[in-house]
């Protein structure tokens, strides 16, 4: 497929990946008329868009992408051309404290939002997925390919596959015309820190222990959020509706060595690593092939994770005003105080 992009939606985006997507698309390819639909709940900050709120390229509707109604008006107003979908609930440990919230967002948010895809013909609507959904790898076992079987471990990678079989189930049925990629584990600017790089990161900033599940020497393929976010406009721009990619990162530490290249960025003492309880069925490896991505996008740049993280951790530094205001609450009420007269 070979498509130009004209109007965009965007679910999702103000969350962490959303935001670096939209970021990435105006600052790199522009020309595009981009709408940002995000119920800006607890993982959603209008702060990660305030960058771009302000300009004519970039439109955004508080939202609940389960709100049928609400959705409809939004694209009924916009006609996009093309959808990207990362709206979710997307932290493992909360799925397994309370697992409702992921079946509504995930899997009848995204049952939704290809309704309203469809009746709007929408031209490409392309569905952001994981790798947790094929379960972890025992040890020697080659790296998940698109056409493994899924077997997701916990109620989030559930949700997901979930998510990612009722949009092939419309691709078959209805010769609806999406792609779901699956891609490895994300980190960068403007992650939530409840997840296990930003807590490590602002942790360590302020001293507190950084705590280590289990022994710590499970193995994720880490990918640095930019370079995802490039996979998937080379996958909208030149892959094949109806096909699955994976993304991965080509980067293989285990957690403990994440922590420990944290800590020596820092300057901060090994003494701060605290090894707790593991979580329930923790999936102890992820790893992906993407040779189809690369082969048929010819994707293949990766920032390697020293120079990731080195990026990331600078970024942290450089903007602890953001994550104290994440940490402490006041990020909810901020930007509006800021900025209420946008509109
Ligand atoms: P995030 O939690 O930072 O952001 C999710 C955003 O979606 C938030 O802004 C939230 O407010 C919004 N949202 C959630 N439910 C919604 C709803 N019902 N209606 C409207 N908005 C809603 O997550 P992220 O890390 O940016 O992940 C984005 C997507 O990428 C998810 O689908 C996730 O499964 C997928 N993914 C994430 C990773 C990763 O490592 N973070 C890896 C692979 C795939
Ligand atoms: P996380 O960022 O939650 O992503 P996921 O579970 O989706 O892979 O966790 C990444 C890895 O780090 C995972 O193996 C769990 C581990 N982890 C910790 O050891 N300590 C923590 O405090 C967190 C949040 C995660």
């Amino acid at each position: 497929m070979t498509f130009k992009v004209q109007r965009m939606l965007v679910t999702g985006g103000a969350g962490f990946i959303g935001s670096n997507f939209i970021a990435h698309v105006l600052e790199k390819y522009g020309a595009v008329r981009m709408v940002c639909v995000d119920k800006l709940g607890y993982a959603g900050n209008l702060e990660n868009l305030s960058g771009f709120l302000k300009s004519e390229a970039l439109g955004f509707e508080k939202l609940d992408i389960c709100n049928e109604a609400g959705m409809r008006t939004v694209f009924e107003r916009e006609r996009p051309d093309t959808v990207v979908h990362f709206a979710a609930e997307s932290h493992v440990d909360r799925s397994i404290m309370s697992a409702r919230p992921f079946v509504e967002s995930n899997i009848l948010g995204t049952q939704i939002l290809l309704d309203l895809c469809r009746q709007f013909q929408v031209q490409c609507m392309l569905h952001v997925s994981t790798d947790e959904v094929y379960g972890a790898l025992s040890p020697g076992q080659a790296a998940s390919l698109e056409t493994d079987s899924l077997d997701p471990t916990n109620p989030y990678s559930a949700s997901k596959a979930s998510s990612d079989l009722m949009v092939l189930s419309y691709v078959k049925t209805h010769d609806f015309p999406a792609l779901v990629t699956r891609c490895s584990n994300n980190y960068g600017p403007y992650q939530f820190p409840e997840k296990f790089i930003p807590l490590a990161i602002t942790n360590a900033i302020e001293d507190k222990p950084i705590p280590i599940y289990g022994d710590g020497l499970q193995v994720r393929d880490w990918i640095f959020v930019r370079d995802h976010c490039e996979a998937i406009w080379r996958l909208i721009t030149h892959g094949k509706t109806g096909e699955i990619y994976n993304i991965g990162g080509h980067n293989q530490p285990t957690n403990i060595e994440i922590a420990r290249q944290i800590l020596t960025m820092l300057g901060k003492p090994e003494s701060l690593l605290e090894h707790i309880k593991d979580r329930p069925a923790h999936d102890r490896r992820y790893n992906l092939d993407d040779a189809k991505l690369m082969a048929e996008t010819a994707f293949k740049e990766r920032v390697s994770v020293a120079e990731g993280l080195r990026h990331t951790v600078a970024w942290y530094v450089k903007n602890e005003p953001w994550w104290r205001r994440v940490k402490s609450g006041e990020y909810q009420t901020y930007y509006e105080r800021q900025y209420v007269s946008r509109k």
